[in-house]
C-alpha cells in the first residue's frame, strides 16, 4: 500500500493525505467548481503564525484571500466568535459561492464547519487540520459545534466538508503534549478497529514515537489507519445511530476525568490525555464484562502508562467522577453505558456497568501505574 499520498472518499468528502496533498488544492477546487467565488481562510493566532506560511508557500494563489483570525484555544469555540465571523463574511459580501478554508486544530475545524454550515444555510468548506487530533479525528466525520457556557459541543450541526487536506508536515511544530493527545485517539482507533496495527504499535513505546519523524512509515500507517477506520464508520453511520458509538472507547470515563481535572484544580488535562486514562479503565471493564484476556489488559495498561503521566485522583474523588459520567449523552435509563472490547479490534457497544464496577476500574487505573 502506497501511503505517502492517498485519497480516501467518504460520500461527498474527499480526503487527501500526504506531503504533496496541499499542492492538489487548486486542481481540486477547479474540479468541483469551487474556484469562482470568494475564499476565506480561518486560522487561530498560532496557526496564523506557524501554519499559514506553510500553506501559502505550497499554494501561493491563496495569498490574495481574506484571512479570518480567532484566538487560539477552546475558549474561542463560542457563539460570539461564530457571530463575529458571520458578520465578517457579510461585510466582505461573501455569497453562496464563497468557500471557507479552515487551517488549524479541532477548535478551528469545529468552529469553521459550524460557521460554514450556518452562513446562508451552508457554504462549502475545506478543512486543513494541523494538529494530530485534528488530522485523525476532529476534521473527519462532519460533526461541527460550539460550546455553550461550560458545556462542550452542546450546539452544532452535522455538516460535511467538501474536502480535507492532511499534510503530516504541519505536525513538525506541534508541542509534544498535543502530539500525545492525538496519539491517544490513534491508540483508541487501533484498539477498537485494527488488531494488526495494535500489534505493530505496541512495539513502539509512546516516548519512542515522539522521536520518530512524522513522515516515517509507522506514523503514516497510524495516521492513514485512523483516518480510514473513522471514514468507514462514518460512511455506515453518519449521525451516530449505532456503529459510530465504537469510537467512544475510553471516552465515558475520559470525558468525566477531563471535566473533573478542570473543576478540581488538578492540572487540566488535554482531551487525549483524559481518554488515555479512560481507555485503561475501559480495558479493565472489558476484562470483567466482555472477556478481554488479562494479557491484553496488561499490555494496553502498560503501553498507555509508559507515555502518559499518572492523574493522581483520590479515592474520595470517585463518587464525583461517577456522578459526572451519569451526564454522558449516550446513557439510557440512568445507567452509564460503555464501549468495550472483547479483544483488540473487536468492539462491543452499549454495555451498562454498575457504579461498583466503575469504582473497581478507577482503582485498577491507580494501582496499575
Ligand atoms: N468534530 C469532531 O468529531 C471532534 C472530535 C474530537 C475533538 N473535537 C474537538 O477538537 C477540539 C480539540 O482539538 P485540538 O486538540 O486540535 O485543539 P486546538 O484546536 O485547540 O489545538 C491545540 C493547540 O495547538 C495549536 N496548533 C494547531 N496546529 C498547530 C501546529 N501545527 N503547530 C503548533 N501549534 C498548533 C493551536 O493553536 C492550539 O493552541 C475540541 O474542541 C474538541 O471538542 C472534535
Amino acid at each position: 500500500m502506497k501511503l505517502s499520498s492517498r485519497i480516501i472518499k467518504i460520500d461527498r468528502t474527499r480526503i487527501f493525505f500526504g506531503k504533496d496533498s496541499l499542492a492538489e488544492i487548486q486542481k481540486f477546487r477547479r474540479s468541483v467548481h469551487l474556484d469562482k467565488g470568494k475564499v476565506f481562510i480561518l486560522v487561530d493566532t498560532v496557526t496564523h503564525e506557524l501554519c499559514l506560511p506553510v500553506l501559502l508557500k505550497q499554494v501561493s494563489q491563496l495569498a490574495e484571500n481574506q484571512i479570518l483570525i480567532i484566538p487560539d484555544g477552546e475558549e474561542a469555540k463560542t457563539l460570539e466568535t461564530a457571530n463575529r465571523l458571520w458578520k465578517d463574511l457579510m461585510t466582505a459580501h461573501a455569497g453562496r459561492d464563497a468557500l471557507l478554508i479552515t487551517l488549524g486544530g479541532g477548535v478551528v475545524t469545529d468552529l469553521g464547519g459550524f460557521v460554514a454550515a450556518g452562513y446562508m444555510r451552508g457554504i462549502p468548506c475545506i478543512h486543513i487540520p494541523t494538529t494530530l487530533l485534528g488530522q485523525v479525528d476532529a476534521s473527519i466525520g462532519g460533526k461541527t459545534g460550539i460550546n455553550l457556557d461550560s458545556v462542550k459541543n452542546l450546539v452544532g450541526f452535522f455538516y460535511s466538508p467538501t474536502a480535507i487536506f492532511i499534510d503530516p508536515r504541519f505536525l513538525d511544530t506541534l508541542p509534544e503534549a498535543q502530539l500525545r493527545s492525538g496519539l491517544a485517539e490513534i491508540i483508541k482507533s487501533v484498539l477498537v478497529g485494527n488488531a494488526g496495527l495494535w500489534n505493530k504499535l505496541k512495539k513502539h513505546p509512546v516516548v519512542e514515537m515522539f522521536r520518530t519523524p512524522n513522515d516515517s512509515v509507522i506514523w503514516q500507517h497510524l495516521i492513514v489507519g485512523a483516518i480510514t477506520f473513522k471514514s468507514q464508520i462514518i460512511k455506515e453511520d453518519f449521525i451516530e445511530k449505532k456503529r459510530r458509538a465504537t469510537l467512544n472507547f475510553g471516552h465515558t470515563i475520559g470525558h468525566a476525568i477531563e471535566s473533573f481535572s478542570h473543576l478540581k484544580g488538578y492540572r487540566p488535562l488535554l482531551h487525549g490525555e483524559a481518554v488515555a486514562i479512560g481507555m485503561i479503565c475501559a480495558a479493565y471493564l472489558s476484562s470483567v464484562k466482555t472477556g478481554l484476556p488479562k494479557k491484553d489488559l496488561e499490555e494496553i495498561s502498560t503501553y498507555i502508562h509508559s507515555g502518559f503521566d499518572l492523574f493522581p485522583f483520590q479515592s474520595d474523588d470517585q463518587a464525583a467522577l461517577i456522578e459526572l459520567m451519569t451526564h454522558d449523552k449516550k446513557n439510557r435509563d440512568g445507567r452509564v453505558r460503555f464501549t468495550l472490547i472483547s479483544a483488540p479490534g473487536s468492539p462491543r457497544i452499549n454495555i451498562s456497568c454498575e457504579p461498583a464496577e466503575i469504582t473497581d476500574a478507577l482503582n485498577y487505573y491507580l494501582q496499575s501505574s
